[in-house]
């Protein structure tokens, strides 16, 4: 069941988002190389904490950290560690936190020092693909051209999407309804309504699309070991347009 969100609902739930783009902002001036993925988690659970909000993900179904962080073929749900940040990698980081009673959840790629092109295009491509399906989240259209819009600027681009694991409705809750898979068909699925409240996150890969757990329990890593990047707004489907809540 999907929960529609008041327009005093929607400015909690981007008091939440606001405080996790800010986080994120901060997090990406300190990766640099030799910084361990353990400090930039201490670090996002302190700002968080300092800014009155309490980390999302920490204690989710046993998740152990603050933050997600996922470098190079590694998908999502990576978790912090006592590895360091080297140059050339690209470092996914996926924060949310409980503010106020609201969820607010979003995810940046960050290319650490210089990085080939084609390494380059996979974030532009899945930031793209980001703006194109928000840029769908609007009363007329459906589910399914938002997971289109991140199907074609993937593909055409030859890379892939990721199958599965999807994006989300968020409120109260950080999972609600309804499931926002990053790849669909044009005019499919539910229409999109006022008061919608929407976690974008395309989930993008060089190489095959097919994904695997590893032994930890929770970092997912493309199968084939090439790269991922992963990208994610908190967006509301207003009466004027789709308003990305976790932009500063
Ligand atoms: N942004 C991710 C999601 O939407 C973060 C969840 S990580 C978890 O599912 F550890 F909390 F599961
Ligand atoms: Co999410």
């Amino acid at each position: 069941m999907v929960i529609l969100k008041t327009a005093e609902e929607i400015e909690r739930i981007k008091e939440a988002s606001v405080i996790v783009a800010t986080v994120l902002q901060k997090l990406q001036r300190e990766i640099r190389p030799a910084v361990t993925t353990r400090d930039l988690d201490k670090y996002a659970e302190e700002l968080a904490i300092s800014e009155g909000a309490v980390p999302l993900f920490k204690g989710y179904h046993g998740y152990p950290s603050a933050l997600c962080i996922s470098v190079n073929e590694e998908v999502i749900h990576g978790l912090p560690s006592s590895r360091k940040i080297a140059r050339g990698d690209i470092v996914s980081l996926d924060f949310g936190v409980l503010y106020n009673g609201f969820c607010g959840d979003a995810a940046i790629t960050v290319a650490v020092g210089d990085v080939s092109p084609q390494i380059r295009r996979l974030l532009d491509v899945t930031q793209n693909a980001l703006d194109a399906a928000i840029a769908t989240a609007k009363v007329g259209c459906r589910l399914g051209d938002i997971s289109a819009a991140v199907q074609g600027c993937a593909e055409k681009a030859g890379f892939s999407v990721v199958r599965d694991f999807v994006g989300h409705g968020i409120g109260r809750k950080m999972h609600e309804d309804p499931a926002v898979p990053n790849f669909g068909k044009r005019g499919s699925g539910i229409p999109l309504r006022e008061g919608m409240v929407l976690a974008i996150e395309p989930m993008v890969n060089e190489g095959l699309s097919e994904v695997k757990v590893l032994s930890d329990g929770w970092t997912v890593v493309t199968a084939d070991g090439r790269l991922s990047a992963h990208f994610e707004h908190t967006v509301a489907i207003t009466k004027d347009g789709p308003e990305i809540l976790s932009r500063l």
